[in-house]
């Protein structure tokens, strides 16, 4: 429990809209011109960090979570809120991983860039659900990423179900929005280790 002393130090978290109905019937399906435009593309690099765990299990969705030092070059620049694009776990020096080299190759993603309002954070997270079935862990290891777009602000939900549905939206927009040739091409971006094997 933070004292008083600590909270008055904490900066201060902005109230969110809360998810409508209307807002859900009204998304649409691809976001972002057709070439990325500026602030993107968004480079971020760190070790994935652990959050509180309820991606995977409240949400169906894991995140693996940057800290807050690789964050800067999007919270410098961008709006909280839902971004795309692509990222790449990297496995680790020693070589002794359960990862597979379909795991280590380049997926998309999407980020949510915010202060959960939904579970009421006290700290700015940047936390990345790749789009990809990994069978085992990767806490610890380095993630590349390259973020392309924003998808749409944070919002805060009357129930768990409606923040699963709209995460569920924003993957289908994430992967939808990807499919462009100018967004695709980042895939092979320097930023990504292509070379890397297990
Ligand atoms: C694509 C995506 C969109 C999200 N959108 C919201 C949102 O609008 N509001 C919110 O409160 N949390 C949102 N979240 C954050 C989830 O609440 C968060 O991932 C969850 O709290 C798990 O965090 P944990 O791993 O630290 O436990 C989103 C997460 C993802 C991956």
């Amino acid at each position: 429990m933070a004292t008083a002393a600590e909270l008055a130090e904490l900066p201060e978290r902005p109230e969110a809209p809360r998810q409508t109905t209307e807002f859900r019937i009204s998304r649409p399906q691809i976001v972002g011109p057709d070439v990325p435009e500026s602030p993107f593309p968004i480079l971020l690099a760190g070790p994935v960090q652990q959050g509180f765990g309820r991606g995977g299990k409240e949400l169906g969705c894991p995140t693996a979570n940057l800290p807050d030092e690789s964050i800067t070059p999007i919270s410098s620049v961008a709006k909280t809120g839902v971004y795309y694009g692509y990222a790449q776990v990297l496995p680790p020096k020693d070589g002794k991983t359960e990862l597979c080299q379909d795991d280590i190759r380049v997926h998309p993603m999407v980020m949510s860039l915010g202060w959960n309002p939904f579970y009421k954070n006290k700290v700015l997270t940047a936390e990345i659900h790749i789009l990809h079935e990994f069978k085992s862990d990767f806490y610890g290891y380095n993630m590349n990423a390259v973020v392309l777009g924003y998808i749409r602000p944070e919002l805060d939900y009357t129930s768990r179900e409606a923040l699963i549905d709209d995460i569920e939206i924003d993957k289908r927009v994430a992967l939808n929005s990807l499919n462009r040739p100018e967004y695709e091409k980042y895939r092979t971006n320097s930023h990504f280790d292509l070379t890397c094997t297990i």
